[in-house]
């Protein structure tokens, strides 16, 4: 949709204040031009444009061979390469494109002006990066990390994900401007719940009037599930319990939110590690009093029918109905979800509604969203609901994720691990000889959760994915630690030639920059490429496009390290005896692209690690 409503609109080739240039959605709209002049007859014809891999050109349009069958359905038979020609010969005047040309069966390689690159390159440093025009700003609400206070946190389940890869989309949609309500949709209010205050009950009689802590909240819920478990009485006693507190019996209710006080309390120190900002607690209790009213509505639509004494909810094109009414008169997960999308798209005037949770929910959800649209609150093709879903962490045995003995891995212990790992890596290598103790300890941590959340967003979410310790903190692979390390050793280039940022900032616009060197040429073109990526992600927001995206940004910039010289130093006495300014603003602007990539995706830089 993104991509879609950036196509409709006119592409700008020069960009200004607040937009860079997505260089391929600007060569797409001149390819698809020259499509349609070449071949008017032709509906919709598909134009495929993509950054070059071989050596001939920076980008290829490889949409003549598509165009072949297409043609002599309509009776023009022509040859893929005589296609390729006329398409090139109808691309329009522009600043972009130096030469095309016809190569192999039907490429048209794409030669970018140097002086554009050149330019777009000087517009990066003097206005800083910005985001692609992606039209109108939109009103995001995201549903992410959401855990279920009843539930002991542990890795192989979906929070952490959820938490980390919501974040960074909640970070990417800010990053292009749109207006961002981050909800945490907390489990706190089903059944689970019951569990705990009928614990919490026997536990602290007097819970009225003393507030008593849990101290240990793991441990509490564990006890509470084998009582749940075990014993009949207690079973019965924490449904009637839930019944109570879904009428907001006061004691209940007191009771409650001393547990969920605990919780959030808990909560607040993760996301607080993990530099989740503004996240809104709004869990299913906050629909309770909504509830009532929606299944009103869709009684209404007529969407709803008792069957087996609850009211069920039949969605075309699912075989599982929504339960919206239980036979005992109480509320389900399916109900405060309907009032959730209700709430959202009435109240909460949203645009779109990203649902970041794990894959095994997508049925459930994709259910509820068609219904909305069945009961006419939504359009699905205009307004965008969707499931933002990911797979589980697994660990190195392909298994859950467990401790050594088997047992599940609570998410704090999880944390303090990386950070231990974290730790003993940057002793190893002689860093904390190096720096002192508040920059060693900003290191530790910038390295410990960038290395999680990088382990996480690297990999494509769909899937499962399988974590190691060792893999993470990986100083040569793809890993966050790398990037930091490359990132630092970039900012230090100045510092170690005795430039001082006002230098550079001085030379912006003033030095000219060549490209002339093959390796120079090469890195100004990654660089402009992340307005691609970023228009990219927020059409799939798989974030690990982004991080294969600053994992080859490096590459191309040690490349042009190891064969271009920005600092000369004399070989003797190590003296600098020659600055070469206009290289120095390409590290500059190599800087300034991966700290705009770490910000989205949530990872601290440090100026010393
Ligand atoms: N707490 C839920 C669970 O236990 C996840 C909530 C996801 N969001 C939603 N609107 N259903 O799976």
């Amino acid at each position: 949709l993104a991509a879609e409503e950036s196509k409709g609109s006119k592409v700008a080739f020069v960009s200004d204040k607040k937009n860079m240039v997505s260089i391929m959605t600007g060569l797409s709209q001149l390819f698809g031009q020259a499509i349609q002049s070449a071949y008017p007859d032709l509906v919709d014809p598909p134009t495929t444009v993509v950054p070059s891999t071989q050596r001939f050109g920076d980008y290829q349009c490889n949409s003549a061979m598509g165009l072949v069958k297409m043609l002599k359905d309509k009776g023009v038979k022509a040859n893929p390469r005589e296609i390729a020609q006329n398409i090139a010969n109808n691309v329009s005047e522009n600043p972009l494109i130096e030469k095309v040309d016809v190569a192999g069966p039907g490429f048209i390689n794409v030669y970018l002006t140097k002086a554009y690159v050149i330019d777009e390159i000087n517009n990066l440093l003097s206005m800083g990066v910005r985001p692609p025009y992606v039209g109108a700003r939109k009103r995001v609400l995201v549903d992410m990390s959401s855990p279920n206070i009843a539930k002991v946190m542990h890795v192989g389940h979906y929070v952490l994900r959820s938490t980390i890869i919501g974040d960074a989309i909640c970070r990417l949609c800010e990053f292009v401007g749109h207006d961002v309500l981050k909800l945490n949709h907390l489990g706190d209010w089903g059944i689970e719940i019951g569990m705990l205050i009928t614990n919490f009950q026997d536990e602290f009689p007097n819970y009225l009037s003393i507030s008593p802590l849990i101290q240990d909240l793991t441990t509490f819920i564990q006890e509470s599930k084998q009582r749940f478990d075990n014993e009949e009485e207690f079973k019965a006693r924490a449904y009637a319990s839930v019944v109570k507190l879904q009428s907001y019996d006061p004691d209940c209710v007191k009771a409650w939110t001393l547990i969920c006080d605990v919780s959030r309390n808990e909560l607040r120190n993760i996301y607080k590690r993990l530099d989740i900002k503004n996240l809104v607690d709004r869990g299913e209790s906050y629909y309770q009093p909504i509830m009532p009213k929606v299944v009103e509505i869709l009684d209404k639509s007529g969407l709803t029918k008792v069957e087996d004494g609850r009211k069920i909810c039949w969605v075309p094109g699912h075989s599982v109905p929504l339960t919206i009414v239980k036979s005992d008169g109480g509320f389900t997960y399916d109900t405060s979800d309907m009032a959730a999308l209700h709430q959202r798209l009435f109240k909460e005037k949203a645009d779109w509604l990203l649902y970041v949770v794990n894959q095994s929910q997508n049925e459930h959800l994709e259910t509820c969203y068609d219904a909305a649209a069945a009961a006419g609150w939504c359009d699905r093709k205009t307004t965008r609901i969707e499931h933002v879903g990911f797979g589980v962490v697994l660990g190195e045995d392909k298994k859950r994720f467990k401790t050594v003995y088997g047992d599940p891995v609570l998410v704090v212990d999880f944390l303090d691990e990386g950070i231990r790992r974290s730790e003993a890596r940057l002793r190893e290598e002689g860093r904390d000889k190096v720096l002192n103790e508040e920059e060693f300890n900003a290191a530790k941590e910038a390295v410990a959760y960038g290395c999680i959340k990088y382990a996480d967003l690297s990999h494509n979410r769909v899937h499962d994915y399988v974590f190691s310790f060792d893999k993470m903190l990986d100083s040569k692979g793809n890993t966050a630690v790398y990037l930091q390390y490359a990132y630092m050793r970039i900012q230090s280039i100045a510092r170690a030639a005795n430039v001082k940022p006002e230098d550079i900032e001085a030379a912006i616009g003033k030095v000219q920059l060549s490209l002339d060197h093959p390796k120079e040429w090469k890195l100004a073109k990654c660089l402009l490429r992340f307005p691609d990526i970023v228009l990219r992600n927020m059409d799939d927001f798989l974030m690990h496009i982004l991080c294969e995206y600053l994992y080859e940004l490096c590459g191309c910039f040690t490349e042009f390290w190891d064969a271009c010289y920005v600092v000369e130093k004399d070989k003797t006495t190590g003296n600098v005896v020659k600055v070469n300014m206009d290289r120095l603003l390409l590290c500059t602007a190599t800087a300034r692209i991966m700290e705009a990539g770490f910000r989205i995706l949530g990872i601290r830089t440090v100026a010393k690690m």
